[in-house]
């Protein structure tokens, strides 16, 4: 591969550099704001296709960049000189956007994370670490889920997001990067917009509750998720950073460990309800966050109930 990064510009302080690729949106913006606490110099590379600038910390420093664009993916890692980690969190999580246009979806997802990847082996970046999902599991009949169990993407996206995995793998086996896939589960926290295809029940609930309207549960409200706070996904990026004992293409789940039904949160969110039409959806999901506690020495702190009260503090309900 082309190697562009002979001379590496000098850091101005002693901080080392860290890239948050992704990181004007909701979890990267969390991301970057616990990076700079932990003391890195915190550099966000994102197009604002659904991030904002407002989200990212004062502290980083922003790259407008696309990573569909392999040009400008490589003159602003020449411009970060030497990075500790990579964290690839860009993408288009819309579930719904990659059936509709796979095509589009697919050039960031999996084209650029092929770039992140391949611009990250030639700036010699010491690990990368890929926000992949639990999506790649699709509907599965076992729980809790481990890292093992079958492979089903149920849409385009999930599919993505598997060979993204993949090519995590790939980068580590024949080029000898260090690479990690974290498999989140449905995250929450501040911040995260409620149209987007995550924003699942918690977002969507809180906004329809901030302006007074009933909650719309589609189906039963018997489909069960694994919520898990965006601070402890924070902290899981943060370990696998840190972690010797992986880099080698490892998937990992990180999830609560526990599950609660869409009826749950309604109840803990508490306004009146409505069932509205079922839609094609994973039916009961539940992490097993066992190899996340053995190689990350990491596991979820925040209950659903501490974590939805504080979400309600923070959205004035
Ligand atoms: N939120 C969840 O519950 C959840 C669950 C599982 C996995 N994930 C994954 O975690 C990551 C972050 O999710 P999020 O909820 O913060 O999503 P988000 O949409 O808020 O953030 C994605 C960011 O990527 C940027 N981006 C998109 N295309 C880009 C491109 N071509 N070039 C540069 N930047 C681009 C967007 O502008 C945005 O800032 C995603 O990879 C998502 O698939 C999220």
């Amino acid at each position: 591969m082309l190697n562009i990064f002979k001379k590496t510009p000098k850091n101005t302080n002693n901080k080392k550099n860290v890239v948050v690729v992704g990181g004007a949106g909701f979890i990267g913006s969390h991301l970057s704001l616990g990076l700079i606490k932990d003391g890195f110099n915190v550099h966000v590379i994102d197009n604002l296709v659904s991030g904002k600038k407002e989200n990212i910390p004062k502290e980083a420093i922003f790259h407008l960049c696309d990573i569909r664009h392999l040009k400008d993916l490589r003159k602003t890692f020449k411009k970060i000189g030497s990075v500790e980690c990579v964290f690839h969190l860009a993408a288009i999580p819309e579930i719904e956007l990659s059936k509709e246009n796979p095509f589009k979806t697919n050039e960031t997802n999996v084209t650029g994370t092929e770039y992140v990847l391949g611009v990250s082996y030639e700036a010699k970046v010491k690990k990368v670490i890929f926000s992949s999902s639990c999506a790649v599991y699709g509907n599965q009949g076992n729980l809790p889920i481990k890292e093992t169990a079958p492979l089903m993407p149920m849409n385009p996206y999930a599919f993505h997001k598997q060979i993204g995995e993949l090519y995590c793998i790939l980068y580590s086996q024949s080029c000898s990067l260090p690479t990690v896939s974290l498999r989140y589960f449905n995250v929450y926290g501040p911040n995260q917009p409620f149209k987007s295809a995550y924003s699942g029940a918690i977002s969507i609930f809180l906004n329809q509750a901030k302006n007074k309207q009933p909650l719309t549960i589609t189906g039963d409200g018997s489909q069960t998720r694994d919520f898990i706070n965006v601070q402890d996904v924070v902290r899981a990026n943060i370990a696998a950073m840190k972690s010797n004992l992986v880099g080698k293409g490892e998937v990992i789940n990180i999830g609560s460990g526990k599950e609660y039904s869409i009826n749950d949160i309604a109840s803990i969110i508490g306004s009146e309800k409505k069932h509205v039409q079922e839609r094609d959806e994973v039916k009961k999901s539940k992490a097993d966050i066992t190899k996340a506690k053995e190689l990350l020495k990491w596991e979820p702190t925040i209950t659903i109930n501490d974590g939805l009260t504080e979400l309600k503090k923070f959205n004035s309900l």
